[in-house]
């Protein structure tokens, strides 16, 4: 039987990956993600370079299963971020917010995959072209910042379009959705929003209330009206955005206002003034379980969930 081609790839024994939360996945949660069987990422955001070398120490001490660091290529730090994940080590990278097309020789040079964040078939192809090892196709169901597609519609246009791996994130909190996922053409998930409860996660308890308590239609999508749409739970902040964006209030206004606001929610557990960051599957993610558990869970539900598939699909042959 031919193996995962992620599992391969990236030397993990189940194709779940912890997709990068800003200010929430930090070592202890992508160290544990990872000593479960999946590949947790550590957000390097705009972690100081020193702060990140702190934090991939801290997964090592957890497992010496491999993990990844994601980079947001705008980031002031970003080439000093890479020059820490080289020294200490790092086997995967995950890129968002822009082009990773002039880091990607040293990054390849010092045996780390590549697997940019994309939501647009071209610019998946492009990332095929430039050498990236997979890609994550991510939907805009998911939290955080998005594109515009849905992930079924997206996934396998990505899957069809590139002969690289393809990761499916964005909406997935189900075995039903994993499997899914893998039919849309995907061979493995990025998860972000199911982890946000998790004992070992360090946002704030009100942040993990806000996810648990979330219904379906709890989440909205601000700052489309400057391109740079972000789902998050519907709060005070949120409304206050989406009334400035009706009046069609300058960008550098609505920037100023979003500035610091996930740190307020994650770390001061300020959930009506901050920015609670999530995917519209909040609503499923109802209990606070451990990394291990969640991870077992998925994988559970999966198999299950294809015995239920067949089952209904033999009962008309
Ligand atoms: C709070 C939060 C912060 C996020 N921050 C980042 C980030 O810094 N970099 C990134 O590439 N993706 C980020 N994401 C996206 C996740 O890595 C992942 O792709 C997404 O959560 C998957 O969709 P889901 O929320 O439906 O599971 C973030 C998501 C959330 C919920």
């Amino acid at each position: 039987m031919k193996k995962n081609r992620i599992c391969e790839l990236l030397g993990i024994k189940y194709p779940i990956i912890q997709g990068a939360m800003a200010w929430i996945s930090e070592g202890n949660l992508a160290g544990n993600v990872s000593k479960a069987g999946g590949l947790g990422i550590i957000a390097g955001g705009g972690m100081p370079p020193e702060i990140l070398r702190e934090e991939i120490k801290r997964a090592k001490s957890i497992t010496s299963n491999p993990f990844g660091v994601n980079l947001m290529l705008m980031m002031e730090h970003v080439e000093k971020q890479i020059d820490v994940c080289i020294e200490e080590g790092v086997k995967v990278v995950t890129t968002g917010a822009g082009n990773p097309g002039i880091y990607m020789e040293k990054l390849k040079a010092a045996g780390i995959k590549v697997i940019p964040v994309v939501s647009s078939v071209a610019l998946a192809k492009r990332m095929e072209k430039i050498g990236a090892d997979a890609v994550v196709a991510e939907g805009m169901e998911a939290g955080g910042h998005i594109g515009e597609i849905t992930t079924m519609a997206l996934a396998p246009q990505i899957a069809k379009a590139v002969s690289i791996p393809v990761i499916v994130a964005g909406g997935i909190a189900s075995g039903e959705q994993f499997l899914a996922a893998l039919a849309l053409g995907g061979e493995a998930i990025q998860v972000g929003t199911i982890f946000i409860p998790a004992v070992e996660c360090i946002a704030h308890e009100n942040y993990k209330n806000s996810i648990i308590k979330a219904k379906d239609r709890s989440t909205v999508a601000t700052g489309n009206y400057t391109g740079h749409p972000v789902r998050v739970i519907h709060n005070k902040f949120a409304k206050e955005l989406l009334d400035l964006e009706k009046q069609g209030a300058p960008i550098e206004k609505l920037e100023e206002l979003g500035r610091g606001k996930l740190r307020l929610a994650v770390v001061e557990g300020e959930v009506n003034l901050g920015s609670v960051m999530a995917g519209q599957v909040a609503a499923m993610v109802n209990e606070v379980a451990t990394c291990e558990e969640i991870v077992n869970k998925l994988m559970r539900e999966l198999g299950e969930a294809k015995e239920n598939l067949l089952a209904r699909m033999n009962s008309w042959n």
